[in-house]
C-alpha cells in the first residue's frame, strides 16, 4: 500500500506538471481526490491491513492527499496567470492607441443664416412666432384677403389634403395666427418651411423656406418698413448694399411692394448673376390690408402695420455664392462641411 500511495503521488505530480488549463486541473483533482478517485480507492483497501499498520498508512495517505492538494493549488495559480496572459495576447487590445474620432457636426448653412437673421430682428425687439405647416385655407388664404377663385389658391400650385386643408404655401398664415390671439403692439418674425408644386431645378424646390415679418402698432408707416429692411440687408450683405422698393400687388397688403437688393456681384451694372438687371428680387412686402386687420379684430382706424415675406433659400444662395439650391437639400457632406 505504501508503494501505491507513493506512486500515486508521483503520477499526480507528473499529471499536474503537464496540465495546462484549469479544465485539465479539475479533471486531475477528480481523478485523484474525488469520491471515486484513486486515493479513495486505495483507502478502501485499508481494512485488509493488519491493525498496527493502519494508523501509519492513514497518516501517509493524509500526507499524500495534502501534498496533492497543495500542488493543485499552486499549479492552478500558475495556470490562471498563463491563461490571462494568453487572453491578453489573443485579444491584442492596446489601450494606449488614440480613439476613433467621432466627427462633430455643425449647423446647416440655411440655419447659420436663419440664426443670423433671427438675431438681427431680435436685436430690434422682434419676437419669434411659429405656425403649423399643415394649414387650413382660412389661415393660408381667406383671412389674408385672398378670395375663392384667386389664382394663388390654384390646385396646380398648392398641395391640398382636402378642400380646406393644405401644406401652407406661405408663412403669411402665421400673421393671422399671431394677430387673432392678441392686440398691438405686435412685432414678430415667423421663419418656416412652405410648400408649392414646383419642379425641382437650380432655383426651385417644392419645399422651401420663408421668414415672415409683421409689425402692427399705432402710427406704423411704409417708412418703418423700408428703414427696417434696409438696415437688416445692410447687416447681412455689407454696409455698401442698397435696397429698392418697386410697386407690386399682394392681396393682404395695400400698398404692396417688392424689395430688390443691388446685385452683390456687379454692384448694379448688370451681370449674369442678376441677369443684366443690376438688382435681385428679395422679398414681398407692404402695409397690412385693413381687411386683414379686421379679420383679426384689430381696428384699422387705430392701428396700422407692415408685413414682409422673404425667401431664405435664395438669400442663402446669394450669401454663400451657391448657384444650385438643390445642394442645400441633398445632404452631401462634401458640400455641407464647407460651412
Ligand atoms: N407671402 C408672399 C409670398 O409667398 C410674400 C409676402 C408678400 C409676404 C407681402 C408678406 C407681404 O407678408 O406683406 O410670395
Amino acid at each position: 500500500m505504501k508503494e501505491k500511495l507513493l506512486s500515486l503521488r508521483q503520477s499526480a505530480e507528473k499529471d499536474l506538471h503537464s496540465a495546462s488549463t484549469s479544465k485539465e486541473l479539475e479533471e486531475i483533482r477528480i481523478r485523484y481526490l474525488g469520491k471515486k478517485g484513486e486515493l479513495t480507492a486505495i483507502l478502501k483497501q485499508m481494512g485488509s491491513l493488519p491493525p498496527e499498520e493502519r494508523p501509519i498508512m492513514g497518516a501517509l495517505a493524509n500526507e499524500v492527499r495534502q501534498l496533492i492538494e497543495e500542488m493543485l493549488q499552486s499549479r492552478s495559480v500558475e495556470i490562471e496567470r498563463l491563461e490571462l496572459e494568453n487572453r491578453l495576447l489573443r485579444e491584442d487590445l492596446d489601450i494606449t492607441l488614440p480613439s476613433k474620432r467621432r466627427p462633430l457636426g455643425h449647423k446647416h448653412p440655411m440655419n447659420i443664416l436663419l440664426d443670423e437673421i433671427k438675431d438681427l430682428f431680435r436685436g430690434m425687439g422682434f419676437e419669434i412666432a411659429e405656425g403649423p405647416e399643415v394649414e387650413t385655407t382660412y389661415y393660408n388664404f381667406t383671412a389674408l384677403n385672398t378670395p375663392e377663385g384667386h389664382p394663388s389658391r390654384d390646385m396646380q400650385d398648392t398641395f391640398y389634403f382636402s378642400d380646406d386643408v393644405l401644406l401652407r404655401t406661405q408663412t403669411s398664415s402665421v400673421q393671422i395666427r399671431v394677430m387673432e390671439n392678441r392686440q398691438p403692439p405686435i412685432r414678430v418674425i415667423a421663419p418656416g418651411r412652405v410648400y408649392r408644386k414646383d419642379e425641382v431645378d437650380a432655383t426651385h424646390s417644392p419645399m422651401f423656406h420663408q421668414i415672415e415679418g409683421l409689425v402692427v402698432d399705432k402710427g406704423i408707416t411704409m417708412g418703418d418698413l423700408k428703414g427696417t429692411l434696409d438696415a437688416v440687408f445692410k447687416q447681412l450683405y455689407g454696409p455698401q448694399s442698397k435696397t429698392r422698393f418697386r410697386p407690386h400687388y399682394f392681396p393682404f397688403t395695400e400698398p404692396s411692394a417688392e424689395m430688390d437688393l443691388m446685385c452683390f456681384a456687379c454692384h448694379g451694372k448688370g451681370c449674369r448673376v442678376c441677369k443684366g438687371e443690376g438688382w435681385i428680387e428679395m422679398l414681398g412686402c407692404g402695409m397690412v390690408h385693413p381687411k386683414v386687420l379686421e379679420y383679426c379684430n384689430i381696428d384699422p382706424e387705430i392701428y396700422t402695420g407692415y408685413a414682409f415675406g422673404m425667401g431664405t433659400d435664395r438669400m442663402a444662395m446669394m450669401r454663400y455664392k451657391v448657384n444650385d439650391m438643390r445642394l442645400f437639400f441633398e445632404n452631401d457632406m462634401r458640400f455641407l462641411a464647407q460651412f
